[in-house]
């Protein structure tokens, strides 16, 4: 009895030491956010001690946050269109219109309300950050460097996966995985989607809008600046649009308005720093010899999708090593 009694003396004494002693690195944590090791060390130790921005134990946003990046972020932009945002400000509608410079564009207004007659409006979707919320992000990039990865089952294991353009899973899952959220593309790029996936449409003019309404009911465009895709298979009720405010963003503050316009690889590199509060990336950049080409494709034709002309491959690069170096992405290198 008086023996058990003191070992229980014993252990709650242990107890309250660990507990006096983690409160007191804790409120001198929040007294001195500049004490980066003690934070450090405890938010390594348990996730319950992140920060509170999000649930994960790093999150997009910290409390010491770096002056780059928050100079930077903006979550007030919303990254999708929706029916209120979608009147634009003469100057990013005359920008956004000069990307590839469609004579005599519809009436936007018009063409807008057409779509959104189409496919859903939704003004909140993905604006839920928080303590609560830990979403992790891959972005997939098309590299050849992702060819003997393995990096299939990591993919697949995050809440949002994000692929691009011509982008294909069946018979390269285990270096890409199988499961996609998100499939970003254009009128050029388009390819069939299955139900589960949203359909993200980058529009770099007014006819784009009108192109995806048309490809999910009548078919009628076939062609922009090219031959494309009459009709597309895609679950309507999960097609979403890039925001043109948004996207100008990106190229002004991101890129600095280096290149004519940012690639799909890093507008959507930027959607998901804008949504989720962990992104990987993967399969961006040359496979280790050198070669730019796409996993895909067996053959390496050298430059493919790096020499695009209006972009600015090199800045679009050191941007997205600045984030991976203030840990807001985390990169996964290339085979
Ligand atoms: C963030 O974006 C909003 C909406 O466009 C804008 O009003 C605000 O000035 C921006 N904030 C910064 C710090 O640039
Ligand atoms: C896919 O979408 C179609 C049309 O909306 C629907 O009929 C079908 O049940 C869906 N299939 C799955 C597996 O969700
Ligand atoms: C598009 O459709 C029009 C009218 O049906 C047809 O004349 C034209 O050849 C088509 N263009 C392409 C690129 O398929
Ligand atoms: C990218 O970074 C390298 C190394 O810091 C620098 O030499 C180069 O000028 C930068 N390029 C651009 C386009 O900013």
């Amino acid at each position: 009895m008086y023996l058990s009694m003191q070992k229980n003396f014993r252990t709650f004494t242990v107890l309250a030491f660990i507990v006096t002693f983690t409160m007191f690195l804790f409120s001198f944590t929040l007294r001195d956010p500049s004490l980066y090791f003690f934070k450090y060390a405890i938010r390594k130790s348990d996730s319950f001690f992140s920060n509170g921005q999000c649930g994960c134990r790093e999150c997009m946003t910290e409390l010491d946050d770096d002056p780059w990046f928050t100079e930077r972020f903006n979550l007030s932009v919303p990254p999708l269109m929706s029916r209120r945002n979608s009147l634009l400000t003469d100057d990013t509608y005359h920008w956004w219109q000069r990307l590839q410079g469609q004579k005599d564009p519809a009436n936007f207004r018009e063409v807008v309300e057409k779509l959104f007659q189409v496919i859903p409006d939704d003004d909140d979707l993905y604006k839920d950050a928080g303590p609560e919320r830990c979403r992790t992000c891959a972005v997939v990039g098309n590299s050849g460097n992702l060819k003997g990865s393995r990096y299939g089952p990591l993919i697949d294991s995050s809440d949002v996966i994000i692929r691009m353009n011509m982008a294909p899973t069946s018979g390269f899952e285990e270096d890409v995985g199988s499961r996609t959220t998100h499939h970003v593309m254009y009128p050029e790029s388009a390819i069939d989607l299955d139900n589960t996936t949203s359909l993200l449409l980058i529009p770099f003019k007014t006819l784009d809008l009108q192109w995806i309404t048309s490809a999910l009911t009548t078919g009628s465009i076939n062609e922009t600046y090219v031959p494309v895709r009459s009709r597309i298979k895609a679950n309507k009720n999960r097609v979403l649009i890039y925001s043109p405010t948004f996207f100008k963003y990106v190229y002004d503050t991101w890129l600095e308005r280096h290149g004519q316009y940012p690639s799909t690889g890093f507008l959507s590199l930027l959607f998901a720093v804008h949504i989720c509060d962990k992104v990987n990336v993967y399969g961006f950049g040359a496979d280790r010899y050198g070669n730019w080409h796409h996993y895909w494709q067996k053959n390496y034709h050298g430059g493919e999708f790096r020499k695009t002309g209006v972009h600015d491959a090199d800045h679009e690069h050191n941007v997205t090593m600045l984030l991976a170096d203030k840990h807001k992405i985390n990169i996964f290198k290339g085979f």
